[in-house]
């Protein structure tokens, strides 16, 4: 009842807007429709443009550079585009500094979001005295203490030994690390891709929105459900990060103009920062360590940042619109055997107190 009543509240309150466009014929139904513009309500209303303040720069200093000897890339296409770009530290060892400025400038990524999500990595996955930590899988270049260090654990960077920390099943175009045959969580499967290119061509004539990261993350999560026995979704790696990696994907990606203030993300877009090209029958092809900042891209404008108030939101919302989707639980040794526990109540609370 409760329940009912505050999810009711919170679908005016987000969703006031009836021009949202959702198809309930085709694909799942939504639980509710997710918003066009998620987030603080504000975004929706953005209309600035600064073209002197929002190119992201890939000459001189921060041109485009092939992966050296030893440089490490992973599971975040917008990291590896960083850091092949000079943005973060080219051979993929990230500090809190080079990601506090290289967010910034490279993505727009406001210093709330990029404080919290380098603080976990930090202690999830590298070198709390350093600070530092692999952008991909472990290096001995994180590691502060020598064999002291390596006797306390393992600083595994966000992928490979990283799996469930921070990085997660179900993920947009990555594999699953205890999956058997196709197990890369750093490398990005062209099938993936190709199937939200398609749902993005399907849903919208051909551009990724909001909508259609969250349709995809459904589907993303009912294919791991029935096809990996082990498939797992615990409540950071499984829930904050991939909802926020599938938001990313749209807030942090898109391409800012006079025309379109609040953000674009042709297809064009994501291939380059998730380092696809087009082979000559026009399919898909992933080559590692790729990624690259698009010609004449525009980040987010400044005083439109991507806030972790923004991040928290959006993951309720995609709770309110795909609750199983928010199921913190796995599949228990076979295919088609999730159980889980459900955290959209928790997250709603948490969104209402957010936006009292
Ligand atoms: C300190 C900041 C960041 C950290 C620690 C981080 C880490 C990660 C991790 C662990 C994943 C894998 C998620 C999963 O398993 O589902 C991921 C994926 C992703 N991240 Fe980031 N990220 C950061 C910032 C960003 C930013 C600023 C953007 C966009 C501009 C971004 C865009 C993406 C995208 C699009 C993916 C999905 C890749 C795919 O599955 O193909 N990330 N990130």
């Amino acid at each position: 009842m409760f329940s009912r009543a505050l999810l009711t509240y919170e679908y005016s309150v987000l969703f006031p807007c009836s021009c949202i466009q959702i198809d309930f014929n085709q694909g799942i139904d939504p639980g509710a429709p997710f918003s066009e513009y998620p987030g603080s309500p504000t975004h929706a209303l953005y209309d600035k443009f600064d073209a002197a303040s929002q190119p992201v720069s890939t000459r001189g200093e921060y041109a485009w550079q092939d992966l050296g000897l030893g440089d490490i890339r992973g599971p975040c296409a917008d990291l590896n585009a960083a850091a092949n770009h000079g943005y973060l530290p080219r051979d993929g060892i990230a500090t809190a500094e080079t990601i506090n400025t290289g967010l910034w400038e490279a993505s727009g990524l406001d210093k709330t979001a990029t404080l919290f999500l380098q603080t976990t990595t930090m202690f999830f996955d590298g070198d709390p005295l350093s600070g530092r930590w692999s952008i991909g899988y472990h290096s001995d270049k994180t590691q502060s203490l020598g064999i002291v260090g390596d006797l306390l654990g393992n600083e595994t960077g966000i992928c490979a030994y990283g799996h469930l920390k921070t990085e997660g099943d179900a993920s947009i175009t990555r594999e699953e690390w205890l999956e058997a045959g196709m197990n890369s969580n750093r490398a990005s499967y062209p099938e993936f891709a190709q199937e939200l290119l398609d749902l993005a061509k399907a849903r919208t004539g051909g551009n990724l929105t909001p909508q259609v990261m969250t349709e995809h993350q459904y589907n993303r999560k009912q294919h791991s459900i029935t096809t990996n026995p082990n498939y797992f979704s615990p409540a950071y790696a499984g829930i904050a990060f991939t909802f926020g990696a599938h938001m990313f994907a749209y807030e942090l990606l898109a391409n800012h103009s006079a025309e379109y203030p609040r953000g674009f993300v042709k297809l064009e877009v994501f291939e380059s920062f998730s380092s696809s090209t087009r082979d000559a029958n026009n399919k898909l092809v992933f080559t590692y360590g790729h990624e690259r900042v698009p010609e004449n891209w525009y980040h987010r404008a400044d005083d439109d940042a991507w806030t972790l108030t923004d991040i928290l939101i959006s993951i309720a919302q995609q709770c309110l619109s795909y609750p199983s989707n928010c199921q913190v639980g796995g599949n228990t040794g076979e295919v088609n055997s999730f159980s889980g526990v459900d955290l959209a109540i928790l997250l709603v609370i948490l969104l209402t107190l957010l936006l009292i």
